[in-house]
């Protein structure tokens, strides 16, 4: 049977994930009124991202015999000055998100939760992917600088991103 306490961190991690992508929706909102539609659907195809990944905790929760637990999400920014801003803070939240994921496997690493350790080795794996992305793309904008035509490429580049 699963430990109360990592059953306690996951369901937090859900809320985590949902909070993400409540997140990136808001990033997704905000990019489409600047004019920018192909970042806003990049992020609103990340946003989809995030709740298949509460989804996927979620799921592991109850397959565990164990109860999830939704909890309020909180408020999340709703403006950004640029896209590189967003990005900035897309890169500086994923890393974040890193850190979470690692503790839940110190977690589970301590409680002896072979079965968790498993599922979270899945996450630990995306996040390179998560943090890898977002810097590529920063890479990109901080090459572009200020110059308008490049930027529109990107965004044109950028509405290309399909669905996991
Ligand atoms: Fe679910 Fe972007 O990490």
């Amino acid at each position: 049977m699963i430990n109360s306490l990592m059953v306690s961190a996951l369901n937090e991690q859900v809320n985590a994930e949902l909070w993400s992508g409540y997140l990136y929706l808001s990033m997704s909102y905000d990019m489409d009124n600047k004019g920018f539609s192909g970042i806003a659907h990049w992020f609103a195809v990340q946003a989809r991202e995030e709740f298949e990944h509460a989804s996927r905790i979620a799921k592991y929760i109850t397959s565990r015999d164990a109860k999830v637990l939704l909890k309020p999400i909180s408020e999340v920014r709703q403006e950004w000055n640029s896209p590189k801003d967003a990005f900035e803070d897309t890169l500086m939240h994923e890393k974040i998100v890193t850190g979470l994921i690692h503790n839940l496997m110190e977690k589970a690493c301590e409680l002896k939760d072979y079965e968790t350790k498993n599922m979270l080795q899945w996450f630990i794996n995306e996040q390179i992917e998560e943090e890898e992305t977002p810097r590529q793309i920063l890479h990109t904008l901080n090459m572009i600088g200020s110059n308008p035509a490049a930027l529109l490429i990107l965004d044109k580049e950028l509405k290309g991103r399909e669905d996991d």
